[in-house]
């Protein structure tokens, strides 16, 4: 099993544990079949979000990195950022990802990383926002609009109308 030593928000704790833990584990070891599942929100996510050649996107909680890699298939003379808490996952991101120069991946509670608001032009979040990251989507994207790709009400509840797909874009 990973850890993770760095700063976590009290209220990620838990978040921290499982998924640098068994759930984190047993997503990462049925990571393709997970993909599979949830590939046809991709196009969705890029959609909503405008993304083009050059804009710097970021990935909240992008796990074992598939929403990543759509956003550096389109951002292709931009970048992309990944933020996940878990270790597991991000190993499977960072192997799938290895040759894309335009993505970085950090492993980092996305709700206390030291985010430079000015340093994205559009943020998405693919089943990770209703854990905890919606702030730090906010934030990355002040002054920007948010827009819930699905629209539909979460069963996780614990934050700002959390949702399971989002994607925000700076306003121009
Ligand atoms: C259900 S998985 C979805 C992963 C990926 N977005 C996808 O759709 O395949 C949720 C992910 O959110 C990450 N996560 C949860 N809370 C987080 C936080 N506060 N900061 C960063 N990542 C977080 C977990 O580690 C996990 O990888």
């Amino acid at each position: 099993m990973g850890t993770f030593d760095g700063a976590v928000d009290p209220t990620d704790a838990d978040q921290a544990g499982e998924w640098n833990g068994a759930d984190g584990e047993y997503w990462a070891t049925y990571h393709q079949e997970y993909e599979r599942l949830l590939g046809v929100f991709d196009d969705t996510l890029v959609e909503a979000g405008a993304v083009s050649a050059d804009d710097r996107c970021l990935d909240v909680g992008c796990g074992t990195g598939a929403t990543t890699r759509a956003l550096a298939a389109r951002a292709v003379d931009g970048s992309v950022l990944g933020v996940d808490l878990s270790w597991p996952m991000l190993s499977i991101a960072r192997a799938a990802t290895r040759a894309l120069r335009n993505v970085d991946l950090v492993q980092a509670d996305a709700q206390v990383y030291a985010f430079d608001p000015a340093s994205f032009d559009v943020a998405v979040s693919r089943m990770a926002a209703c854990s905890s990251a919606t702030r730090s989507r906010r934030s990355a994207t002040s002054a920007g609009r948010s827009a819930p790709a699905d629209g539909s009400p979460s069963r996780c509840g614990r934050r700002l109308r959390p949702t399971w797909l989002v994607t925000a874009r700076r306003s121009s």
